[in-house]
């Protein structure tokens, strides 16, 4: 425990800073790695700390209850815990603090498990070392964290779910199942989605058309579901709880008002053009279209037929593998058998994956039905070819180590499931991310698969990425359950990290209004003729790219306030690295928090192992990294500065890292003039799938920034200052 309580914060509030710091041990994950009682120690010494402790497991019920016991005695206003990462834990501990009375802004978290004790596990040392300047770094920001209230607004009571597929159905009538009115928005003439091209669904074997036909009855008979058939979405205005939506239908323009809204827009077919020879001979099909000819039946006794999987997935023109391909290929496989019992069928496979028992059993059940499995080699993958008329397959069986040829009746290509055009303008309508593969984005992959990042959007189905009927359906429900959940307060809370203008510093410039990617900032003029600009909260994310952008200086982020980023680099490294053969480079990193913090933390989980030379600084967005943070880190003892988001297309901003982009060329060339060396800088798009990736880019800049020696930071001031 330590008595200097007596700084005040940068307001000039009177307020005594009270800090309490929580050093997890995270059962071994933390305390295996590093001196976890040392640094509670340490943090005890730091300024404002007047209490310091470290517990088993922080999160658990009494390591909570300690740390409410602990705000009541030491009457603590801040809050740091140092356990694992904010992207999974600080709701919880904000809730914590929330219990014990003290406002939950005044949370501060230090991830010293994924950063850490994971990622530096045989350095017990320089992991303690790091650990100790992670919670100083969080008790300086702690020091100027400020109490926020989010912003209560009306909801209404209504749910748009966009598209009329069995997703887009069982949402809508999961949704209605409540009071509130459900519109039901389907591009097409009729509802049914890709199922009305299919022929029975797995693992039941049960006739799409049923399925459809049941969902459509129960759907008609709702009455507080109005469906919108043949009706596109023209635009998306508004924000949660209070969304106008201007729909077309031929022509008839119309609007609806929503409080909620689910995309259900499902997914395409890849269309394989100018593989294994699809589209120079009607033959050669995709298992769509088998199942619509199965369906239409017009095929015509087969004798033989080759299937060939992972077609333009997997290393071919997609990377990912579409889950769903081998269970389909297995279903249509038994369906050709079930018309033509002496049919042979041939599935050509890289490796066959089902998962669940009812689909091992279908597969087991084809085997007994004499469809039979060869693995093909994929570096050698099988040749589709028409010779004197006939279609010929050939290909090298990998396990007999022999080339092997057909000469089949068809052959089906199991494509992957991929984003529609439908699901790409409603996601950009939105204003919400595509990930990695292109599917509509989570908030989070594990505890909120069906939200988006955005409150009151939500999303469920294939336009998440490839799913079966069975993982789908249970999407759609949940994605209804959070839609309608909000309207039972009748009131929601919006984001409180939102932007502010200081009007008096304020320009008039416009050019808030021109970066912001949601429209929020507007200029108008006051009263005394000023001409400001002001911020629409409501429709504001927080992604702080105006005041990043800001030239007078004039605009803030809540919770993600300039002062409070300084205070953490100016505390990441307190003394200058060495010069000489043991030096070791220091590098501030400014992430994002959806995707390269997340990739830091997967190199956590993952137990990728890195140097411990890294301090990351977390914003919401890269767009709100100033390039102040980074000409002052290099003030601050750091010799090179990293700066990572979301790759180009993919920011939870909708686009706010070309902002990102265009500050860090201009960056680049301001350091040349500068005689900065290029090493000292660096940009990285950074996924939160990207785990592998964050520890490489940390392993290549320490090399690189090692070859260029210690920042002389008098460089930085006698170069500016020739300026
Ligand atoms: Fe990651 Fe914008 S949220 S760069």
């Amino acid at each position: 425990m330590n008595e200097q309580s007596a700084e005040k914060n940068d307001k000039g509030s009177k307020e005594e800073l009270r800090i309490g710091v929580f050093i997890c041990h995270c059962g071994a994950n933390i305390g295996g790695f590093l001196d976890v009682p040392g640094v509670a120690e340490y943090a005890g010494t730091l300024p404002n700390v007047i209490h310091s402790e470290h517990n088993l497991y922080s999160c658990a019920e009494d390591g909570l209850a300690s740390i409410k016991a602990a705000i009541k005695e030491y009457e603590l206003n801040r809050v740091v815990v140092a356990s694992c990462t904010p992207r999974t834990h600080e709701p919880l501990f904000r809730q914590c603090c929330e219990e014990g009375g003290v406002n939950k802004y005044l949370f501060e978290f230090a991830n010293i498990r994924d950063q850490c004790s994971w990622v530096h596990m045989n350095d017990w040392d320089r992991g303690t070392q790091k650990a100790k300047d992670l919670v100083r770094m969080a008790v300086a920001r702690a020091a100027l964290l400020e109490p926020q209230e989010e912003i209560e607004l009306a909801i209404h009571p209504a749910t748009m779910v966009v598209g009329g597929g069995v997703s887009g159905m069982t949402a809508a009538l999961s949704a209605s199942g409540t009071a509130i009115q459900v519109h039901l928005v389907e591009k097409e003439a009729a509802l049914g989605g890709m199922l009305r091209n299919l022929y029975n669904l797995f693992p039941e074997n049960r006739k799409a058309d049923e399925v459809i036909e049941d969902l459509k009855k129960r759907v008609e008979a709702t009455p507080n579901l109005t469906v919108h058939l043949g009706t596109s979405i023209k635009a998306i205005d508004g924000y949660y709880g209070n969304f106008d939506v201007s729909l077309d239908k031929s022509g008839d323009a119309s609007r609806i008002k929503v409080g909620t809204i689910i995309a259900a827009t499902g997914a395409d077919e890849y269309e394989p053009t100018g593989l294994y020879a699809y589209g120079s001979d009607p033959r050669i099909m995709t298992q769509k279209q088998l199942e619509t000819a199965l369906k239409e039946s017009k095929i015509k006794d087969i004798k033989e037929a080759v299937m060939i999987q992972c077609v333009g997935s997997r290393g071919q023109d997609l990377k990912y593998c579409s889950r769903v391909c081998c269970s389909t290929a297995i279903k249509n496989a038994l369906a050709i058998k079930e018309v033509f019992p002496e049919a042979k069928v041939e599935i050509l496979h890289n490796d066959i994956e089902v998962y669940g028992q009812r689909y091992e059993d279908n597969y087991h059940r084809a085997r007994e039905a004499g469809v039979r499995f060869k693995k093909y080699d994929p570096e050698k993958r099988p040749e589709v070819s028409i010779d004197s008329g006939n279609l010929k397959v050939s290909f090298h069986n990998q396990l007999m180590n022999r080339d092997m040829e057909y000469h089949p009746d068809l052959v089906i290509l199991s494509t992957p499931l991929v984003m529609n055009e439908g699901g790409r303008e409603t996601a950009k309508m939105l204003r919400t991310p595509l990930g990695g593969d292109k599917f509509m984005f989570e908030a989070h992959v594990k505890l909120r698969t069906v939200d988006f990042a955005t409150d009151g959007l939500y999303l469920c189905g294939t336009c998440h990425g490839p799913a079966d009927i069975t993982e789908s359906v249970a999407q759609a429900n949940a994605a209804a359950s959070h839609a309608v959940n909000p309207m039972t307060q009748e009131i929601v809370l919006t984001e409180a990290i939102t932007a502010s203008v200081d009007e008096e510093a304020c320009i008039g410039c416009g050019f808030c209004a021109d970066i912001c990617p949601y429209a929020a900032p507007k200029l108008v003029t006051r009263d005394d003729g000023k001409f400001v600009s002001r911020i629409n909260e409501a429709l504001c994310k927080g992604c702080g790219t105006c005041a990043a952008g800001c030239p007078s200086y004039a605009i803030t982020t809540r919770h993600y306030q300039n002062n409070q980023a300084m205070a953490m680099i100016h505390d990441a490294f307190p003394v200058p690295s060495q010069a000489g053969s043991d030096f070791e480079p220091q590098i501030i990193a400014f992430t994002c928090n959806w995707c390269s913090y997340a990739g830091a933390d997967l190199a956590g989980v993952s137990r990728f192992q890195y140097p411990p030379n890294i301090r990351i600084i977390r914003f919401m967005c890269s767009g709100r990294i100033d390039p102040m943070f980074v000409f002052e880190a290099l003030r601050s003892n750091a010799d090179a500065v990293l700066v990572s988001g979301c790759h180009i297309g993919d920011c939870h901003y909708i686009d706010a890292n070309y902002r990102t982009k265009e500050r860090f060329e201009s960056l680049k060339e301001v350091m040349a003039e500068l005689d900065i060396e290029p090493e000292r800088l660096r940009l990285a798009w950074i996924s939160a799938s990207e785990g592998g990736i964050f520890a490489e880019t940390i392993r290549t800049m320490v090399d690189e920034v090692k070859s260029v020696g210690p920042f002389d930071k008098n460089r930085l001031v006698y170069k500016a200052s020739e300026r």
